[in-house]
């Protein structure tokens, strides 16, 4: 299991008052030193939280330190550009509304299979793996197998709103029937949204499941533990030894 933490919250902190600090690049090495296998970024149309110069600084970061980087972006013109002189590891294609909060709901890889084919292509020509952002559907999975994508993200979302209720074991074997099949046709399987160190415990028990990837909560626990406290308490959350 791979914990990569997503630190697009230490930038909207640091966006709030137009300072330069909180440093996202700071905030990732720490994480990386307490033992996260790598680093997510989301870089948003609006610059609301990650910008482009962030981008780029912990390309640079994790190229020194040999870690992963997962660039989540939506599927545009403009966000392929970037990734192609970014090269980072992995691009997550997230769906993405300027109104939104965060990311809702999973991408419609089918209804968007046109334009995603020859999308995830150009992106894996330049070496990069591609992950769709997805609900634990068979047939948004089957089709991000169709488009040669490496790697699902299910969205977990739903599960984490369910969570202390009676409803999160239905979505529970949501995911895990998804991550299952996901498997079986051979797709790498990763997970995020939502997910916290209470939450976290039973959705690791789904053994295809390798990479999760959180932010919010643990940016938020990091101010009572630290970042490095933060990770730390996650990587054990998961089982994972730092
Ligand atoms: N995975 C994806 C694809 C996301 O869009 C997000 C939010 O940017 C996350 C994971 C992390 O979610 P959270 O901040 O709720 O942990």
């Amino acid at each position: 299991m791979r914990l990569h933490v997503n630190i697009d919250h230490v930038a909207t902190l640091r966006n709030a008052r137009g300072t330069t600090y909180p440093d996202p690049v700071l905030a990732a090495e720490a994480c990386l030193r307490a033992g996260a296998h790598g680093i997510t970024a989301h870089l948003r149309e609006d610059r609301r939280h990650i910008r482009d110069a962030d981008v780029f600084a912990l390309r640079g970061l994790l190229r020194r330190t040999g870690h992963l980087f997962n660039l989540e972006m939506a599927a545009t013109e403009e966000m392929r550009g970037i990734a192609l002189e970014v090269r980072p590891e992995c691009v997550t294609l997230v769906p993405e509304r300027r109104e939104e909060r965060t990311t809702e709901g999973g991408l419609d890889a089918r209804g968007q299979a046109a334009m995603l084919g020859p999308y995830v292509k150009s992106l894996q020509d330049a070496g990069i793996k591609v992950s769709l952002f997805v609900a634990a559907v068979p047939d948004q999975l089957q089709i991000s197998k169709t488009l040669g994508c490496e790697q699902v993200e299910l969205h977990t979302g739903e599960y984490a709103h369910a969570f202390g209720t009676p409803a999160a074991a239905t979505e529970l074997s949501r995911l895990a029937e998804g991550a299952r099949f996901a498997h079986e046709i051979g797709l790498e399987v990763a997970a995020g949204h939502g997910l916290t160190l209470a939450n976290v415990p039973d959705l690791v028990k789904i053994s295809e499941i390798v990479e999760l990837n959180i932010g919010h909560a643990m940016i938020g626990d990091a101010i009572f533990l630290g970042i490095d406290g933060a990770t730390k308490a996650m990587l054990a959350a998961l089982g994972v030894a730092a």
